[in-house]
């Protein structure tokens, strides 16, 4: 009696594994799609993502594809065709290679590709044009923690002088800055920092280096310093639109900025 019972169990629960496995065969489309649809529910718009949770966007683990651009990310997902694995710009999906917009350098996805500090002001300005291309294209979705945005989601200050060098590149066919930028770069362990070399902001020789001064934004009806982050005054000139950065000294050449 004990035997016929185990037996009839086993066969009860191998007829219901036979169902379930079938029913998710036939409909694993749906099952995907419903799965899918429950992790954006999760995201919901102006998320703030960690590169590692980004990661899982690149098309392999699930169809979802999210597109990193100056920190902020798009859902490309309807753009599989240029983004999905094996596809031309699969290089853009699951991290940030704001730089290989203009470089071009799809190949091989490096960390270094969402530094964009060595563009110049004109291919910032391009690249500015590209995010307006995602935003008008692929629903936003939030934005990256780490270059371009802080644990909080704040601009980082490095976004802000890459928005401001772009800015200037429009402007700087009409008039150019008073003072040249300051070179900037942002890492992961300290932050940005400014500093300014006889070539920096203009990529041309001078005679004098100069000291990093932010360039405050109540610049009155003055244009070409109230679109300008960071300035390099020669040493013996005083501005009072252009002050020293907080914890940073007067005379140095090079400031990191805390992010806010
Ligand atoms: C730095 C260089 C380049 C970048 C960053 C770039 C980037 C892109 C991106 C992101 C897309 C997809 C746009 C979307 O989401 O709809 C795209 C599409 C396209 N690209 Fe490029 N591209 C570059 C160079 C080129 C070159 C040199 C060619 C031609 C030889 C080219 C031909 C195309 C074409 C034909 C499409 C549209 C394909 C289609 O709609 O089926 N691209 N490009």
């Amino acid at each position: 009696m004990t035997f016929i019972r185990t037996l009839f169990l086993h066969i009860l629960v191998v007829a219901v594994a036979c169902v379930c496995i079938s029913l998710l065969i036939n409909n694993y489309a749906q099952f995907s799609q419903y799965f899918n649809y429950r992790i954006k529910a999760h995201i919901g718009a102006n998320h703030l993502f960690s590169e590692t949770e980004l990661q899982r966007y690149n098309g392999q683990f699930n169809e979802e594809l999210y597109l990193v651009i100056l920190g902020h990310v798009y859902d490309v997902s309807k753009g599989a065709k240029h983004y999905g694995p094996g596809e031309a710009y699969h290089m853009f999906v699951g991290h940030d290679a704001s730089r290989a917009f203009i470089t071009g350098e799809f190949e091989q996805y490096n960390d270094s590709l969402s530094d964009v500090s060595v563009l110049t002001d004109d291919e910032l300005q391009q690249l500015f044009t590209w995010k307006e291309f995602y935003d008008k294209t692929y629903p936003y979705l939030g934005k990256i923690r780490g270059r371009y945005f802080d644990d909080g989601g704040r601009e980082t200050a490095y976004l802000q002088d890459i928005r401001a060098r772009a800015t200037k590149s429009v402007q700087a066919t009409r008039d150019g800055p008073k003072y040249p930028s300051c070179n900037v770069e942002w890492k992961a362990q300290h932050g940005t920092r400014v500093w300014c070399t006889n070539r920096s902001g203009t990529g041309r020789d001078r005679q004098w280096v100069g000291r990093p001064r932010k360039v405050l934004p109540d610049a009155g009806s003055d244009e070409k310093r109230a679109v300008q982050f960071c300035a390099c005054l020669p040493e013996d000139v005083t501005d009072a639109l252009y002050v020293t950065f907080p914890n940073c000294d007067e005379h140095t050449y090079s400031c990191m900025i805390p992010d806010q």
